[in-house]
């Protein structure tokens, strides 16, 4: 028992405080929620595989910045909203731009880069949804995909800023 915390899990409210100074986001999201879209590459931050978006209260509105999830303590998250890949399709099942254009432009091979990728695109198109290629590139800069080449990527990260 570390303390409680409060947060927004996509639409969920959540207290807790079952948890450890050590437990990460990406296990609570995956072993306690079962989000299992957030996946799990390098354990260590560098393959962008498990990123979310966090978002905090600056000045009155809600900022989110894309973290790793592997190495973001639960902890550290109290007041926040937690997005994961799970949050971005409607509730009919309609895919949500950035992910219909990657499905559209085969930005996704083996797919398990893919959720990562989503997540670091839709926090782009929530900040700025006409983004230069220059700022598609430094968005993506922290995912990597073994498959793709990237440039489908790229390409859908175009179109959904359309
Ligand atoms: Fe690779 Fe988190 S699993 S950065
Ligand atoms: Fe296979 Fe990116 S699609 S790692």
């Amino acid at each position: 028992m570390s303390g409680c915390i409060r947060f927004i899990l996509n639409e969920q409210e959540i207290e807790t405080g079952d948890f450890g100074p050590t437990d990460t986001l990406l296990d609570y999201l995956r072993l306690n929620r079962r989000l299992t879209g957030t996946k799990e590459g390098c354990a260590e931050g560098d393959c962008g595989a498990c990123t979310v978006l966090v978002g905090r209260l600056v000045g009155g509105r809600l900022v989110y910045e894309g973290v790793n999830a592997c190495i973001r303590f639960l902890g550290s998250l109290n007041a926040t909203h937690i997005v994961t890949v799970e949050h971005l399709a409607a509730k009919d099942g309609a895919l949500h731009p950035v992910q219909k254009a990657m499905v559209d432009c085969h930005g996704s091979q083996c797919g398990f880069c893919t959720p990562g990728f989503v997540m670091s695109l839709y926090g782009l198109w929530l900040a700025n949804p006409k983004p230069s290629r220059e700022e598609i590139e430094r968005a993506l800069q922290g995912n990597l995909c073994r498959c793709t080449g990237y440039e489908a990527i790229i390409k859908a990260a175009e179109q959904a800023s359309l």
